[in-house]
C-alpha cells in the first residue's frame, strides 16, 4: 500500500510477485485496486475470467502466475469504475472467498492509494500476513508514509517492509547516479515505519518499457532477486 497513486504500487508487487516466482514460490496476485488495469496492463492480461461451478478462475500470466482483477470483469478497459464503496467491497469479499488460486505459496494484493474502502476491506477480511509500503522520494512522504502505517496499526496488521521507487536514474554514459526527486528517503522511512527497507529502485525507462508492453516477467535485475529475499526474510521464511 502507500498514500498516493503513482508511486509504483503496482510496479512492486509485480516485481515482489516475480522475484518469488524465480525463487520457486507459487504466487498468486489480486489487484484489488479498481481505478485503472494496472496489473493486467504490466502482465499483459486481456482476457476475461470465467466462472465455474465451483468458483470463479483466475487468468495466468506468461509464466503461470493466477491473476484475478475486477478490472478484467470491466466491460472495456477504458470504462470508468464507478463503483461505490458498498459493492467494491462485496465483490473483493466474494474474490476472497471464490476465487480458484489453486495451490499457492503467496498471494500479492495490490491496493488502491490511501486508506480507501477497498484497503480497509482487505485489511479487514483477508488473513494477510503483513503490508509493505511503497513510496518516492518527495515532499509529503514522511506525512504519508506516517498515515499509511497509522492506518496498518490500527487494523492490528504488521508493516513487514518499505520499498523506495524512483529513488535515482542512473546514467550510463557519466556512469551517476541522479537523485531526480531528491535525497533518499529510504532510512528514514524504514525508522518511521520500525520495518526493514526491502530496497531502492531506481527509475528505468527499460522496466517502464516492459510495463507498457505487458512483459514485467521479463525484468531481469538484481533488485527484483533482492527484493524477494527482504520479503521472504520479513516473513521469516526460508529463502529458495
Ligand atoms: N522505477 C520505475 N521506473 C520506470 N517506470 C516506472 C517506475 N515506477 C513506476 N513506473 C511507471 O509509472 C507508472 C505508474 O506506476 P504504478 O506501479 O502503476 O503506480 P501505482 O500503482 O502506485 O499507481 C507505471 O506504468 C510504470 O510504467
Ligand atoms: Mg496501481
Amino acid at each position: 500500500m502507500s498514500g498516493q497513486g503513482g508511486v509504483g504500487k503496482s510496479l512492486v508487487t509485480d516485481l515482489l510477485a516475480v522475484a518469488l516466482g524465480r525463487a520457486g514460490y507459487r504466487v498468486g496476485i489480486l489487484d484489488a485496486d479498481l481505478t485503472g488495469p494496472s496489473i493486467p496492463r504490466m502482465f499483459g492480461i486481456n482476457g476475461r475470467p470465467i466462472g465455474s461451478a465451483n468458483g470463479i478462475l483466475p487468468i495466468p500470466s506468461e509464466t503461470g502466475k493466477p491473476v484475478m482483477s475486477m478490472n478484467l470483469l470491466l466491460e472495456s478497459t477504458d470504462q470508468p469504475v464507478i463503483w461505490r464503496g458498498p459493492l467494491i467491497d462485496k465483490a473483493l469479499r466474494q474474490f476472497g472467498k471464490e476465487v480458484l488460486w489453486g495451490r499457492l505459496d503467496y498471494l500479492l494484493i495490490d491496493l488502491p492509494p490511501g486508506t480507501a474502502d477497498a484497503v480497509l476491506t482487505v485489511m479487514q477480511s483477508f488473513p494477510i500476513d503483513g503490508v509493505v509500503i511503497v513510496f518516492t522520494p518527495q515532499d509529503l512522504v514522511d506525512m504519508i508514509v506516517r498515515k499509511a502505517i497509522n492506518m496498518v496499526g490500527i487494523m492490528e496488521r504488521r508493516v513487514l517492509g518499505v520499498v523506495e521507487n524512483m529513488s535515482y536514474l542512473y546514467v550510463p554514459e557519466i556512469d551517476r547516479r541522479i537523485e531526480l526527486f531528491g535525497p533518499s528517503r529510504g532510512k528514514e522511512m524504514a525508522r518511521i515505519a520500525n520495518a526493514p527497507l526491502f530496497g531502492h529502485i531506481p527509475i528505468d525507462p527499460s522496466l517502464a518499457a516492459l510495463c507498457d508492453r505487458g512483459t514485467i516477467e521479463n525484468y531481469d535485475s538484481a533488485i527484483v532477486a533482492n527484493l524477494g529475499s527482504a520479503l521472504i526474510q520479513a516473513l521469516d521464511r526460508p529463502i529458495g
